[in-house]
C-alpha cells in the first residue's frame, strides 16, 4: 500500500467529505475490508488505499462484524492512556503513543444510519483516534513524544508467539 508518490501525497491530505453512500461508496468499502483482512489489520481509513475520502473501517478481535464510519467526528475526548501503536501504511515499525482514553465518535453506517461509537481506553478507542488521523493527514508516528522514535516491530514468526493466545495483548495495526 502507498506505494507510489501519489500514494504518499494522498496520506498526507484531508479527505474530503462523502457527499451521498452510492454504489461507488459501497464498492470503496468492500475494498477497504479486503485490504483490512489481507493484511490482518484492525482498522484501514480510505487514504490508505489511495482514496482521499472520509471512510474508516474497524475490526475488532473479538468482534462478529466490522464497523464502518462514514464521514466520522469526535464529540468527546477525555483523558490519557499510552500504549504500542502500529500502522500498516508504516510497516515493521512500532510506536508509544499517547491517546485520549475516553472517546465518542459520531459516524454514518454503510446504510446511512447516525451511530455513536463510545470507548474507554483499549483498541477500540485506540484504532478510532488512529484512523480518524489518517482522514486529516496525521500518521501515528506526527505524535510520538519528542526525543521517542518508532521500534523495529519484532515478527511475530521470530517469536513463537501464539498469535491467538487471548492473553495476549493485540497491538492496533490500522
Ligand atoms: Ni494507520
Amino acid at each position: 500500500m502507498a506505494s507510489d508518490a501519489k500514494d504518499e501525497a494522498i496520506l498526507r491530505r484531508k479527505s474530503n467529505k462523502v457527499p451521498s453512500i452510492d454504489r461507488g461508496i459501497l464498492r470503496l468499502i468492500d475494498d477497504m475490508l479486503d485490504t483490512l483482512y489481507e493484511q490482518n489489520g484492525v482498522g484501514l481509513a480510505a487514504p490508505q488505499i489511495g482514496v482521499s475520502l472520509r471512510v474508516i473501517v474497524i475490526h475488532l478481535p473479538e468482534e462478529e462484524h466490522p464497523k464502518i464510519l462514514i464521514n466520522p467526528q469526535i464529540v468527546k475526548a477525555e483523558g490519557e492512556m499510552n500504549g504500542d501503536e502500529a500502522c500498516l501504511s508504516v510497516p515493521g515499525y512500532v510506536g508509544q503513543i499517547n491517546r485520549f482514553n475516553d472517546i465518542t465518535v459520531k459516524a454514518l453506517n454503510e446504510k446511512g444510519q447516525l451511530k455513536r461509537y463510545k470507548a474507554n481506553g483499549g483498541l477500540l478507542a485506540r484504532a478510532l483516534q488512529h484512523e480518524l488521523d489518517h482522514l486529516d493527514g496525521i500518521l501515528y508516528y506526527d505524535r510520538l513524544p519528542e526525543g521517542e522514535y518508532l521500534q523495529e516491530a519484532r515478527r511475530v514468526e521470530d517469536d513463537h508467539v501464539d498469535d491467538h493466545d487471548p492473553e495476549r495483548e493485540p497491538i492496533e495495526n490500522a
